[in-house]
């Protein structure tokens, strides 16, 4: 079975459509297979249902509009409210009477970070709270929503892999004539994954003038999280006090398929670093991931001795520790897991 068709993962938050899209209108989007739609029901207040009208089944996305904070059909327009309530049939004098036949469902759904958050059932934890994402001193950089063929946890952990920088990401920032392989200290984290450690990048000439530092080598000093289950926060310092948070998102649309989302938090000015500059540049180092990580099995094996590892993965594989004792925990038939779990803990130990 893919992992991602388990049902605890219909428990957590995610980010969707950005609400300066949704400002433009009702949008369509599908999570973990199921098909919704967005709208602002108010400014900066998203709402979320299912994307088909209980009246004659059309698609609430197409051609709706807002009014009144509802989406109006545009079949025979009939409007829903955020919970999905039907409040007007225009061929119905007098108030809607409440019948559940006229309901569609509604999913909970949150704004942060500027993104629509949806969680389909009951939340097991918060939206991951993001360090500087109140900070006055930070700006926001909008960088990157694009859909991938990959799977979530194959991402997520990919934010944690030091390893792979020197060889995928050889024409931005690695240097494959010396593979990255600093010493990482694992943080322990509530519901994710931390570590820190110190990497030298190499510098070229895009990137030496988003950080002004005219060196072709500099060195990063990176915090990076992995927070559950699909929110990566890859936090670098440079030498001259410039921070470069990524806050990185793979929200589910299948087991196999993501809505890559990102953005960034800098401590400088657009007059320092213009945000094209600033998000040209990732966007490249984003592309040669994505040719990498769409070429990975969309299946992601908590099973320590399906995949051979290396030292330098421990913080992928106390991810899969977590997320093992995490379905463990909700999931008392998943007994098969525990002694891979046990099995997780010895090679991240050694
Ligand atoms: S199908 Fe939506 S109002 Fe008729
Ligand atoms: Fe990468």
């Amino acid at each position: 079975m893919n992992l991602m068709n388990h049902p605890i993962f219909r428990r957590f938050w995610y980010p969707t459509l950005s609400i300066a899209e949704l400002a433009a209108g009702p949008r369509p989007f599908t999570l973990l297979g199921e098909e919704m739609v967005l709208w602002l029901a108010a400014p900066g207040r998203p709402a979320a249902t299912r994307d088909r009208c209980p009246h004659r089944s059309a698609r609430l996305s197409v051609d709706s509009t807002v009014v009144d904070g509802n989406i109006r059909c545009n079949y025979h327009g009939w409007q829903f409210n955020h919970a999905g309530a039907c409040k007007v049939i225009p061929q119905l004098p007098g108030d809607v009477p409440p019948d559940r036949k006229n309901c569609v469902k509604s999913y909970r759904c949150e704004e942060r970070y500027g993104f629509a958050w949806v969680c389909l059932e009951q939340p097991l934890q918060d939206i991951p709270h993001i360090r500087h994402s109140d900070d006055p001193a930070f700006r926001q950089v909008f960088e990157y929503e694009e859909d991938w063929n990959a799977n979530m946890l194959r991402v997520g952990e990919n934010a944690l892999d030091i390893a792979h920088i020197s060889f995928v990401h050889r024409q931005t920032f690695g240097n494959e004539e010396k593979p990255a392989a600093p010493v990482q200290t694992l943080v322990p984290l509530e519901h994710g994954v931390n570590f820190t450690c110190t990497v030298p990048v190499a510098n070229h000439e895009l990137q030496q003038r988003n950080l002004q530092i005219d060196a072709g080598e500099t060195v990063r000093t990176v915090d990076i999280r992995w927070m559950s289950p699909c929110t990566f926060v890859l936090h670098f310092t440079y030498p001259t006090g410039l921070i470069h948070e990524i806050c990185g998102f793979a929200t589910p649309i299948a087991n196999d398929r993501i809505r890559r989302i990102q953005f960034v938090l800098r401590n400088d000015t657009e007059a320092d670093a213009p945000a094209e500059n600033v998000a040209r540049f990732d966007c490249n180092v984003i592309a040669e991931d994505r040719r990498m990580l769409e070429s990975c099995d969309p299946d992601y094996p908590l099973e320590i001795s399906q995949e051979a590892h290396m030292r330098l993965d421990r913080p992928g594989l106390a991810m899969r520790e977590y997320l093992a004792g995490l379905i463990l925990q909700h999931d008392p038939n998943a007994q098969l897991l525990r002694a891979e779990l046990e099995r997780a803990r010895e090679v991240a130990a050694a």
